[in-house]
């Protein structure tokens, strides 16, 4: 695109809730990223958690914190224990019994601020495998939740559900795979996805920013955009480059030590949508 051609991008802002690593730990393996046997180092989790709380609130959006629980290591993943989507809240029900216990601290957060939270019956992971996009929701499906809980979303939400099917381990959640740039686009890294969803993501989407292998393996796209800023891990060069002639400001916020867990900054990252 010629410069003048590049549209201007304007950021709305957001209200996100989050959860200190302060009890982080990689104790079980259930995506192929865990190594109980390599060491985590907390204090680098919690400075580089810190610096992505610090970026989003100087970007001009509000943070909000759930308070971690003791024996809860993966509770920093604040996108896997709800969705909301128009003031309603579904919440979760992990796939691992070791994460199961994280569903009730966060329902309880909302329901302390008034919100009701639907408890769903299937498998469901939250915003991990549910991204509102606009119009509709894309809810991702194969690895961890499963496809009953795109209807219950349909039908709770009334709001368009639209199934993809993930086929990489590595990228078990849709939000490792795929994000929302602002109501009208994507990014995602084709290859993540079953020949029938790359073509629904070609439908829906065909000026989507795609993304190598490369950005897909250093969770570019585990990314949170506001419409103009794109909080993204400094390892997806290629995927920053190519949102950067889009138009959109690609702001580096690098969560390695919590990569070790398989999740990045939009894993970190849950939107209050209220
Ligand atoms: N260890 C966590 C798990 O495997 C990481 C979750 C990452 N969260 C995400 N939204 N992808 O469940």
């Amino acid at each position: 695109m010629p410069e003048s051609r590049v549209p201007r991008r304007v950021p709305r802002g957001r209200r996100f809730l989050v959860c200190e690593p302060r009890y982080f730990a990689v104790r079980y393996a259930i995506n192929p990223w865990m190594s109980p046997d390599r060491p985590v180092d907390v204090l680098r989790a919690l400075d580089q958690w810190q610096a992505l709380v610090d970026a989003y609130r100087a970007h001009g959006h509000v943070v909000e914190r759930v308070a971690p629980v003791p024996g809860l290591p993966d509770m920093v993943f604040a996108a896997n224990a709800a969705v909301m989507v128009g003031g309603r809240v579904l919440g979760s029900r992990f796939r691992a019994p070791e994460r199961r216990a994280e569903s009730l601290p966060y329902e309880a957060w909302f329901k302390a601020r008034g919100f009701d939270v639907r408890q769903p019956e299937a498998v469901c992971e939250g915003e991990g495998d549910l991204t509102p996009a606009g119009r509709w929701v894309l809810a991702g499906t194969g690895f961890r939740t499963a496809p009953e809980a795109h209807r219950e979303a349909q039908e709770f939400f009334g709001v368009p559900v639209i199934s993809l099917t993930l086929v990489d381990p590595y990228f078990y959640h849709l939000d490792t795979a795929l994000f929302t740039l602002d109501d009208e686009n994507v990014a995602y890294y084709p290859e993540a996805f079953s020949p029938g969803s790359r073509e629904v993501l070609g439908r829906l989407y065909p000026e989507a920013v795609l993304a190598t292998r490369e950005d897909a393996l250093a969770f570019g796209l585990n990314s949170v955009s506001d419409g103009r800023h794109v909080f993204v891990s400094p390892g997806a060069t290629a995927l920053a480059g190519r949102l950067a002639e889009r138009g959109y400001v690609p702001v580096p916020v690098d969560l390695s030590e919590l990569h070790k867990a398989g999740g990045g900054i939009k894993c970190c990252t849950q939107e209050i949508r209220s």
